[in-house]
């Protein structure tokens, strides 16, 4: 069982259809899958952004993706890190050659507007960008007031959310979020392998007015859009058997419903947080800041990171994950996602912890 901050559980449908014969990726009935994807993951981003599709590669490529095509060398942008995935962002933004300023925030709180303001000193920027859901600190951060200053920065706002699509409310055109990528192998149940991203008129916009064309030329959007718009031209192979996988995965979230999802991870994970308080466990992250998907628990003085997570996965064959950053060795990762977000798994982690710890 895959109880870590991912990959997580996949669903036998899921691998049952990527296991189908390899069409050709211009193969008419191909084109159509394609279609069928688009139109999917737009409901579930809960958009109606035209330039959304899953990129080939995992989350990280995603947030390439964005920055790459978003940024031109000198544009100025604000990062709000306060764990390992803003942290990356920043790295990324810094190496397209943007000019990045970071808001070092603390690890297990999300931001307020007010926090990112102070450190965007004023002045104009091109980008906002955050982290809905921190897999590497278990923290989810409201978007619509990150929104709102980024108005006032007169900058795009790019979220990521790799760990929260289709296990939190991901309101892409409710919140006015531009850009936004994710990832297969968290919440939409499927293997590791592809990211989804999507983008508004606004961002589209800023690619057409570019100088410098994008660095990376597998990245380029202006370039993909050849074979997943309507030209169809080749680009890249695409990655057949993974796509057919990432459909079968959105047929499957659609067909329970977005809102029966939800519902289903946050039952879940209170739960889960209500047996790892009787097992005098503290979970880390305020009540009002805490993801569904992904729990963090600190570590009992004098208990074995390493000895437990053994014992777990040799005795009851599960895998939870280890603490990121300045969380190594005092914090455990206990992952619900998609599929895997089950009253089952929440029972067979707490019973396997309790083993642990006695
Ligand atoms: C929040 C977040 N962003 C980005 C990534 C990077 O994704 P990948 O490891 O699939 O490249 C991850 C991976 O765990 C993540 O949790």
């Amino acid at each position: 069982m895959l109880m870590g901050p991912g990959p997580s559980d996949v669903d036998d449908a899921v691998l049952s259809a990527m296991a189908r014969p390899t069409l050709g990726h211009l193969d008419p009935d191909f084109l159509g899958i394609m279609d069928e994807i688009r139109a999917m993951l737009r409901a579930v981003f809960r958009t109606e952004n035209e330039l959304t599709m899953p990129m080939s590669g995992t989350g990280s490529a995603g947030m390439e993706t964005c920055m790459a095509n978003l940024l031109e060398p000198g544009d100025r942008v604000l990062v709000g890190v306060n764990g390992v995935f803003g942290t990356r962002m920043a790295e990324v933004a810094r190496r397209c050659g943007a000019e990045v300023v970071e808001c070092e925030g603390e690890w297990g709180r999300a931001f307020t507007a007010d926090q990112l303001r102070a450190a965007s000193g004023g002045g104009r920027f091109d980008l906002v960008a955050v982290v809905h859901a921190e897999t590497s600190t278990g923290v989810l951060q409201p978007i619509p007031e990150i929104r709102a200053l980024a108005d006032e920065l007169g900058a795009l706002l790019l979220i990521d959310c790799v760990t929260s699509l289709a296990g939190h409310a991901v309101e892409i055109d409710g919140w006015g979020v531009d850009a936004a990528y994710s990832g297969t192998q968290k919440c939409l149940s499927c293997p590791p392998g592809l990211s989804p991203v999507t983008f508004s008129a606004r961002a589209v916009e800023k690619m057409r007015a570019r100088e410098a064309p994008v660095q990376s030329w597998y990245l380029d959007l202006s370039l993909i859009q050849g074979y997943w718009g309507e030209e169809r031209s080749y680009h890249h192979t695409a990655p057949i058997n993974m796509l057919y996988g990432i459909h079968e995965a959105l047929r499957l979230i659609l067909e329970e419903g977005l809102e029966a999802r939800f519902e289903r991870h946050a039952r879940n994970a209170a739960a889960l947080r209500e047996g790892l308080a009787a097992l005098g466990l503290e979970v880390r992250v305020p009540a009002d800041e805490r993801l569904n998907s992904l729990t963090t628990v600190a570590i009992p003085d004098g208990v074995d990171d390493g000895a437990t997570r053994r014992f777990l996965l040799e005795h009851y064959g599960l895998e939870i994950g280890g603490g990121l950053g300045p969380m190594k060795g005092n914090t455990w990762r206990i992952g619900l996602m998609g599929t895997g977000s089950t009253e089952r798994n929440v029972a067979l982690c707490l019973a396997g912890l309790r083993a642990a710890l006695g």
